[in-house]
């Protein structure tokens, strides 16, 4: 088994937002591939597609209801087959969303299951008796808002959902289910996929004496540490590579909430056989205010030195014990120049300095569709949103709690809502941004004119065509892949600034992430004297001494 997802970039598409084929409004699957020349011309190696499996679509098809089919919507098993076939062809690898957590209550799973509990099913999903008083079994949360469980008329019991209701959580305790899980990985692996992006995959494995959680003043419902990192989860992780996994030549990335860097090497060790990489919250967190009633919509200022902090701290504790999952964005985060940048008088500039910090890294790089052309967060009203985490905590945080007012859910909305990176993608500057001939099911984002493929495409300076070379770069340049990595000046409030180096090769990787100059000073005694260029967002490195809002560059000392 080879490693080649270490030299990849992984590029990952949120299909009903991605390009839409036939004019219903909705992405599909026949329009990813007629943007595979695209992809392959930007130069990206792996396709992480977002759940194209039937659903009804209440998270987005992060509610699957048969595994083995596509949703109407976005195409046929033809169609499905004929994408990995086509990617195949231009040497560009598909890996699928392995959402095992939950599935809808619409699979055919739930609907036996709610029957009775005595039948085949009945033990696919987790099932509780209510409390005495009639209450719920416990007080864990949902993620998005409310109770984690809800009572099912049917069966006369309670069924756990960490997501929304429609989301019952699989019970991975069954050895049957867990059969289930690995057969349908099999399924798809025969048929060409090569790897699997895993949602929530550090919640599989449950508590299952269902402890309350400590009570915590102004919540009734809690979420937190217990939702991840159960107890059998890295047996169950183990098991899923020996029965699933360890025949096929994939890659695999897990969706790890909770996880830290500490933790990290439980996943992605080699020796512990269970993970390629996992992707962290860490650095997601950084502009939330811990334990906050209000969540994730409780924003804290964005400070540099905390970003540095924790990518810099995965770094350094996965060196020779795993690999680095890499991204700043992806359909569950606001666009990152928006949110921790600049997207307006110095959009393209953030957005190459972003890029430049990311792929400097040592790690496998995702990209998220929109990234490589510096898309931005939208500003809607409140009833334009459609993700149900967005409607959910207005209902519960705004309109039942009142732990937070309209106006500053409204703006916190702006900059942290998922739907931020759901705005369909942006090909041109005509009608619907190019993404559909019909009506689209979600708004495009009014900047589309300004920001579009065919622009990006045209302009040599791009965002696009930046991402285009530090791809390239990935593939040429094993101090990318190899080398080591040293945070440099982790107490600068403005510059992020690291070196690799390997076999005596050195790179400095620096980036301004504010929007105001910086003297070049800061770099004295770090920048190498005589050095040469190796990428650089700006058309003179240090012009005047200064280092220009969000100038970025890698620079590769001269000996
Ligand atoms: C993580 C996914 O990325 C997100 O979109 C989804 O809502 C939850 N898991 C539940 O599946």
């Amino acid at each position: 088994m080879s490693d080649w997802w270490k030299k990849s970039v992984v590029y990952q598409i949120y299909p009903r937002s991605f390009m839409d084929s036939n004019g219903d409004g909705f992405g599909d699957l026949q329009g990813i591939i007629r943007k595979l020349d695209y992809l392959e011309n930007l130069g990206i190696d792996v396709i992480w597609l977002s759940p194209v499996y039937d659903s009804p679509q209440q998270d987005n098809g992060y509610d699957i209801r048969d595994y083995r089919q596509m949703y109407e919507k976005f195409g046929t098993m033809e169609d499905m087959e004929e994408l990995i076939e086509k990617a195949h062809d231009r040497g560009i690898k598909i890996v699928m969303d392995l959402v095992a957590n939950h599935t809808s209550d619409e699979h055919q799973w739930f609907a036996e299951s709610r029957k009775s509990a005595d039948n085949p099913y009945s033990n696919y999903y987790i099932w509780k008796d209510p409390k005495d008083d009639g209450s719920e079994p416990n007080n864990w949360g949902s993620s998005f808002c409310g109770s984690a469980w809800t009572y099912d008329q049917e069966r006369e019991q309670y069924y756990l959902h960490f997501y929304d209701k429609k989301q019952p959580d699989l019970n991975w305790e069954n050895e049957t289910v867990r059969r289930e899980v690995y057969d349908l990985m099999k399924f798809w692996m025969d048929k060409g996929v090569d790897g699997w992006r895993m949602d929530v995959i550090a919640s599989i494995s449950k508590y299952t004496d269902f402890p309350d959680y400590p009570e915590e003043p102004g919540r009734r419902y809690y979420t937190g540490f217990m939702h991840s990192n159960g107890p059998r989860l890295h047996e169950f992780l183990q098991e899923m590579n020996r029965e699933a996994l360890a025949e096929y030549d994939c890659m695999t990335v897990g969706e790890a909430p909770g996880s830290t860097s500490e933790n990290a090497r439980l996943f992605v060790d080699p020796k512990r056989r269970e993970l390629n990489m996992i992707f962290t919250f860490e650095h997601m967190n950084i502009d939330r205010i811990p334990g906050h009633v209000n969540r994730k919509w409780a924003l804290k200022p964005f400070d540099v030195r905390d970003l540095k902090r924790v990518m810099s701290d995965w770094q350094e504790k996965l060196e020779g014990h795993g690999w680095n999952a890499l991204y700043l964005e992806n359909h569950d985060q606001p666009r990152v120049i928006s949110r921790w940048g600049n997207d307006t008088c110095f959009r393209k500039e953030c957005a190459k300095a972003y890029a430049t910090i990311l792929h400097g890294m040592k790690g496998t790089p995702y990209v998220y569709q929109g990234e490589e052309i510096g898309m931005v967060n939208a500003s809607y009203e409140l009833d334009e949103y459609e993700d149900v985490e967005v409607k959910n905590a207005l209902l519960e945080l705004v309109e039942h709690e009142k732990t937070i007012s309209r106006e500053a859910f409204k703006r916190a909305v702006w900059n942290k809502s998922r739907d931020n990176a759901r705005t369909p993608m942006q090909w041109t500057d005509g009608e619907n941004a190019g993404f559909t001939c019909g009506t689209p099911w979600f708004k495009v984002n009014p900047r589309y004119k300004e920001i579009n493929v065919e622009e990006a495409l045209k302009d040599r300076d791009s965002v696009f065509h930046y991402y285009q070379k530090l791809i390239r770069l990935r593939h040429e340049e094993d101090i990318l892949t190899e080398g080591s990595y040293r945070l440099l000046l982790p107490e600068d409030d403005s510059l992020f600034v690291y070196q690799r180096e390997y076999k005596g090769k050195k790179w400095l990787v620096a980036a301004n992430l504010t929007d105001v100059p910086v003297p070049g000073s800061r770099l004295e005694g770090i920048l190498y004297p005589g050095y040469k260029a190796i990428i650089q967002n700006e058309p003179e490195i240090m012009k005047n001494g200064m280092l220009q809002p969000f100038e970025a560059f890698i620079a590769e000392e001269q000996l």
